[in-house]
């Protein structure tokens, strides 16, 4: 079981829309049966609040299947609980470790860092552009799947 944790700023925007985009394209390769999925926030703003209409109409519009849900906020123990903890931005790489500390087992990444255009992707929220935020954490979650896809035995 490949245990995944997406991390952005309120989890309302972007990590939830690669939870839900990268379980897409999980389940499209029949492989829901070999990961857990879910996403989480660094800040306590939007805690308990569920996805972002913005960003649940950028799904809707990709076909992509969403259940409701609850922003939360990531733990210190998470990072015993994931393989993998993949944040959005710099600044989020940084409060992820603030939350976390160092990081031993190389488990935190950036999401764009499995493309070769590595960047950060940008908070809709602000932005205003999800059809942007869509496509870069899709191809984000698209070159990560085939990472693990070349990287499992
Ligand atoms: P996200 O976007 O990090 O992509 O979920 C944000 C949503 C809300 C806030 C910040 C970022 N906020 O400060 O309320």
């Amino acid at each position: 079981m490949i245990k995944v944790m997406f991390v952005c700023l309120g989890n309302i925007c972007r990590s939830p829309m690669a939870e839900f985009i990268l379980k897409d394209l999980v389940k499209k390769s029949n492989l829901e049966n070999e990961f857990f999925i879910t996403s989480s926030a660094t800040s306590y703003e939007e805690i308990g609040n569920d996805m972002y209409s913005y960003a649940k109409d950028k799904l809707i519009e990709k076909d992509i299947h969403f259940e409701k849900r609850k922003a939360k906020r990531l733990k210190k123990d998470d990072y015993i609980k994931y393989d993998y903890i993949i944040g959005m931005e710099d600044a989020n790489i940084k409060n992820i470790k603030k939350i976390i500390g160092e990081d031993r087992d190389n488990k935190i990444f950036k999401l764009l860092d499995f493309t070769n255009f590595s960047k950060d992707i940008d908070d809709p929220w602000y932005t205003g552009n999800f059809e942007v935020t869509y496509q870069e954490i899709y191809e984000g979650c698209k070159l990560f799947l085939e990472y693990i896809k070349n990287n499992s035995n």
